[in-house]
């Protein structure tokens, strides 16, 4: 763990109620199990869900590459579905900031809704910088006691690139000291030391990105191509007459 200690203690407000959040603290509550599994939605959409977590300095591609990988999983007939860090800290997490505490119920949230989606049979692409190595490692352990694939991409790009780029001109903010706890400039990266992809966004152009992440998809059996035979389209209307 290499959080700034002053950031913790600033935030131990922050962190009783973040540790409060993430307990279980309902009772009496039990799982309950439909008749359609996981596999039948599966078989549906002719794919194998899987959770493809792009972390990354921001400015660094994430979202970019996310949107392209949408497009192009689309084009080959793939559900795919985006949770972007903007987009989600603007609705489910909009009450959170950016403290280390913040940013680990940030994740934590992401991951479990990012296990929904794999359970429902979508390829969820997930773009959060997601700084720390615990917190993606403690996705992975969710993804894998759910049985849900988790892919860690590392959107590695230098940060006098992703400065240079500056998309949102939040470095030259965060430069300015308008904008504290910055990540790369007043806040950690720790990247990720084992990703199952390692993208260089400074040397390789948007479509080499994709395609090695189309091609992860393809080696590991989440895309099935045969398309829907007759034999399953009856199965479906004998399964629901
Ligand atoms: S994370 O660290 O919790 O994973 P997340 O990906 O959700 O971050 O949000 C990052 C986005 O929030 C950035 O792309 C940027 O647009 C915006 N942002 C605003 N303040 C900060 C900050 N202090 N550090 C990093 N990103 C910030």
């Amino acid at each position: 763990m290499h959080r700034p200690v002053d950031q913790w203690i600033y935030n131990q407000d922050t962190i009783n109620w973040n540790l409060k959040m993430a307990d279980q603290k309902a009772t009496n509550v039990t799982w309950h199990d439909g008749e359609v599994s996981r596999e039948d939605r599966f078989s549906i959409l002719r794919q194998r869900a899987a959770t493809i977590w792009f972390t990354g300095l921001s400015g660094s591609g994430k979202s970019t590459i996310a949107v392209a990988l949408e497009r192009a999983l689309y084009g080959i007939g793939k559900l795919s579905y985006r949770l972007d860090g903007d987009n989600v800290r603007l609705g489910i997490n909009k009450n959170l900031g950016f403290s280390g505490a913040d940013r680990k119920e940030n994740i934590r949230r992401i991951g479990e809704v990012a296990k929904l989606f794999g359970d429902a049979g979508v390829i969820a692409l997930s773009s959060f910088i997601s700084p720390y190595k615990d917190d993606r490692d403690e996705v992975r352990e969710l993804h894998e006691q759910a049985g849900i694939a988790f892919v860690e991409v590392f959107v590695d790009c230098s940060l006098a690139e992703a400065e240079k780029r500056d998309p949102k001109g939040l470095y030259k903010k965060a430069r300015a000291g308008e904008i504290k706890n910055f990540t790369g400039i007043d806040d950690p990266y720790e990247a990720p030391t084992n990703p199952e992809i390692h993208l260089k966004t400074d040397e390789m152009s948007i479509e080499q990105e994709v395609q090695i992440v189309l091609d992860h998809l393809q080696e590991n059996g989440f895309i099935i191509d045969q398309p829907l035979t007759r034999a399953d389209d009856l199965a479906v209307a004998g399964a629901s007459s």
